[in-house]
């Protein structure tokens, strides 16, 4: 347009100028990132890739006051006002939303939020239906208390039983893992909440996580620790994706394109956004150029030293803009983006009742013998071990929620009908209370360990028994984020816990009187050198807030456990072929795992974990082996018995199968049943109705096989 006077050369100017001004004033919406996205300058671009900091997660430890939506929530991405584009919070936990329980300023009011069981119980409901169900009531608190992204579901592989964080994590097995992952992050999404599987990828340990470089086979990977991710990704449409802290086969996942990008994104087809785990800086230019697009918490220094990278035309800014699109395609599909307003009110009882029903069918009858379970009503009972009366709902670490209560085993037992012997509860009762831990502002955010167990004496047991009718013995276990767990008194029972079943069994037993473990556990424990001795042995894993009222449920017969194991319980630690490179010391035996005399340092790049076992995890192992087990993978008793026919294979096109099995209840009262089909590996499964004494269900099962 050729300018003819000043006066119109000074017009076209402004209205150029406004033009201009006007796309300044681009705001993002759903329809426009391209448009935003030519908006950005360079240090916009390197701000929505780089997290707000620690300020989110610390408010809710230290209670800082100010700044941030959410206390305790774990991070939040960074706001571009100028463009109309919002942070948006993200939060932990697998087990349920957490965040800080009370604010500065807000006398009286709290924020709990409903305390779920643990990912390996969820898993061993063996039913996707039921975890939608818990995913969905934690996509509804997620909402109401103002977070966008859940930072779960935690779906490591179970490659060892030492691993700390294995409470988090569903199963051994692949299939398992992913099928109920995917129903989980349906479930949470289902409510307009985001989800990031974790931890992305061959993060199976706690020992030296931050630099433990996982030495896998391309046969291991692929067909294990990769298997379940690739599961969820193509199953259910999980809005983002958590890349580990650890190294495998030499790079850090958070800067691996292979992982990142070809497999992930190109070989999958998943389209959402990738997010660094929590601690530390790495290689920023490299993350993004791997495809790891949100460094999380985030620090100024990776926004600037983005901006240096470009300037100096080490990191193609084309790269830099895949990233951004992405965090801006994230934030168009948050609540916080469309103005909802949190209510601060979720309906925690009703969440607390899907706890309950969850917690019940995912716990699993060992054992059960001369009719010990369920138990007549109204029986008065002699509860030991500390679980009794102090039950572990959950795990410590970003895994912990603030929950509003936890029902204890001897409260569920109360309000089921059944009575107690006093005196002794009163015994445990003073010595938990004489030797809890203080809270403090970590253990308020990170979850308290357990108080030590009770010394037990004979004199304790015999004075029980003339008044009890039955007796229990909780043993319990906590585990954690930052560190693995423990051979001797951890996955060993201690001398006293395994005296304390010996003892009680035996003045029991001399009576005619029925005794009961219950395991509450957050990882696998030894059970082959004991379980003799008992009548009756539940694994309750770790059950949630509710988890008292879920184990009376099962231990009353108001519920049929349905639970299978989701991991085998073996005869002895050393049977596990990755015993032999899992880096864990215990006093010469095994081995640290190559590499890893420095685990735990904290030495850059140092110490690693040969994966020398393979595909021999778990029962991949135990079927070929021919290594006697314990409990095997799937195991699990009724109060009924049922028939299943054998799988009728009807269609299989391109690895898409659907299979139908028939199973019959052929006892005496109703319960689930679940249906397997191993080929030789669990190719898929299916839990069934509440099943009448003679009803039969026929089951169809359509699902892929992944080669
Ligand atoms: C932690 C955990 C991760 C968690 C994150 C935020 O280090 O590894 O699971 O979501 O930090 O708390």
């Amino acid at each position: 347009m050729a300018a003819r006077t000043p006066v119109f050369a000074a017009a076209v100017l402004l209205a150029m100028t406004f033009s201009m001004n006007t796309n300044a004033q681009v705001t993002l919406r759903e329809d426009n990132i391209d448009q935003v996205l030519a908006e950005l300058t360079l240090k916009e671009k390197a701000t929505l890739v780089v997290g707000a900091g620690w300020k989110s997660m610390l408010s809710g430890t230290v209670n800082l006051v100010g700044g941030v939506p959410v206390p305790g929530a774990a991070g939040m991405t960074r706001t571009v006002a100028r463009l109309g584009i919002p942070a948006i919070v993200l939060s932990d936990g697998p087990a349920g939303v957490r965040i800080a329980p009370v604010r500065k300023g807000e006398k009286g009011r709290t924020y709990f939020c409903t305390g779920f069981p643990t990912g390996t119980l969820l898993s061993s409901t063996w039913n996707a239906d039921m975890v939608r169900a818990v995913g969905a009531a934690i996509g509804e608190e997620a909402r109401d208390y103002g977070i966008d992204v859940m930072l779960a579901p935690g779906m490591n592989i179970h490659r060892n039983p030492l691993c700390g964080r294995n409470f988090e994590y569903f199963s051994e097995d692949p299939v398992l893992s992913g099928r109920i992952a995917a129903a989980y992050v349906d479930g949470v999404q289902s409510r307009g909440v985001g989800t990031s599987v974790k931890h992305f990828a061959a993060n199976n340990q706690e020992t030296n996580r931050f630099w433990n470089d996982a030495r896998v086979s391309e046969e291991a990977l692929r067909g294990l620790y990769l298997r379940n991710f690739e599961i969820v990704i193509k199953e259910s449409r999980p809005w983002t994706v958590m890349s580990s802290y650890n190294r495998l086969n030499g790079t850090h996942t958070q800067q691996d394109r292979r992982l990142l990008t070809e497999i992930l994104r190109d070989e999958w087809g998943f389209e959402g956004l990738v997010m660094t785990d929590w601690t530390g800086k790495r290689d920023t230019p490299a993350q993004i150029s791997a495809g790891n697009d949100l460094m999380e918490p985030g620090l100024d220094t990776q926004v600037s030293e983005l901006v240096r990278s470009v300037r100096k035309g080490e990191l193609d800014e084309a790269l830099l803009d895949v990233c951004v699109r992405r965090v801006l395609e994230l934030i168009v599909k948050t609540n916080t983006f469309k103005g909802h307003v949190p209510s601060n009110e979720p309906d925690l009882e009703a969440h607390a009742e899907v706890a309950r029903e969850a917690a019940a069918e995912g716990i699993i009858l060992l054992k059960n013998e001369s009719g010990a379970l369920p138990l007549a009503p109204g029986l008065r009972l002699a509860l030991f071990g500390n679980a009794s009366y102090s039950l572990l709902a959950g795990g410590t670490g970003s895994g912990h929620v603030n929950r509003p209560y936890v029902v204890d085993i001897e409260d569920g037992l109360d309000d089921a009908g059944y009575e107690f012997d006093a005196a002794l509860a009163g015994t445990y009762h003073s010595f938990i209370s004489d030797n809890l831990p203080r809270v403090t502002a970590s253990t308020r955010m990170l979850g308290s360990p357990a108080a030590p167990e009770m010394p037990l004496t004979c004199a304790l047991v015999e004075a029980s028994v003339s008044a009890c009718d039955a007796a229990l013995v909780a043993i319990s276990r906590q585990a954690g984020e930052g560190g693995d767990r423990h051979l001797e008194g951890d996955f060993l029972l201690t001398d006293a816990e395994k005296r304390m079943i010996a003892d009680v069994c035996e003045v029991y037993h001399a009576s005619g009187k029925k005794v009961i473990v219950v395991l509450n556990v957050g990882g696998v424990v030894e059970t082959a050198s004991w379980k003799e001795l008992p009548d009756a042995i539940l694994l309750a894993w770790q059950p949630g807030e509710e988890g008292g009222h879920a184990i009376a449920d099962i231990l009353s017969g108001a519920v049929n456990p349905s639970g299978r194991l989701p991991v085998t319980l073996p005869v002895d630690y050393f049977d596990i072929p990755s015993s032999r490179n899992f880096p864990y010391d215990y006093k010469g035996r095994g081995s640290m795992g190559a590499g890893n005399e420095k685990a735990g340092a904290g030495v850059p790049n140092v110490g690693y974990t040969e994966y020398a076992e393979g595909l021999d995890v778990g029962y991949r192992y135990f079927l070929h082996s021919g290594v006697p087990v314990s409990y095997p993978f799937g195991f699990g008793l009724s109060y009924t018995t049922f028939v299943q026919s054998e799988p009728e294979f009807l269609s299989e096109k391109d690895g898409d199968v659907t299979a139908r099995v028939s199973v019959t209840n052929t006892g005496t009262v109703p319960g689930k049943d679940v249906v397997m089909i191993m080929n030789p590996w669990l190719e898929a499964f299916a839990k069934t109705k509440l099943l009448q004494p003679g009803e039969t269900e026929t089951v169809v099962l359509k699902y892929h096989r992944y080669e």
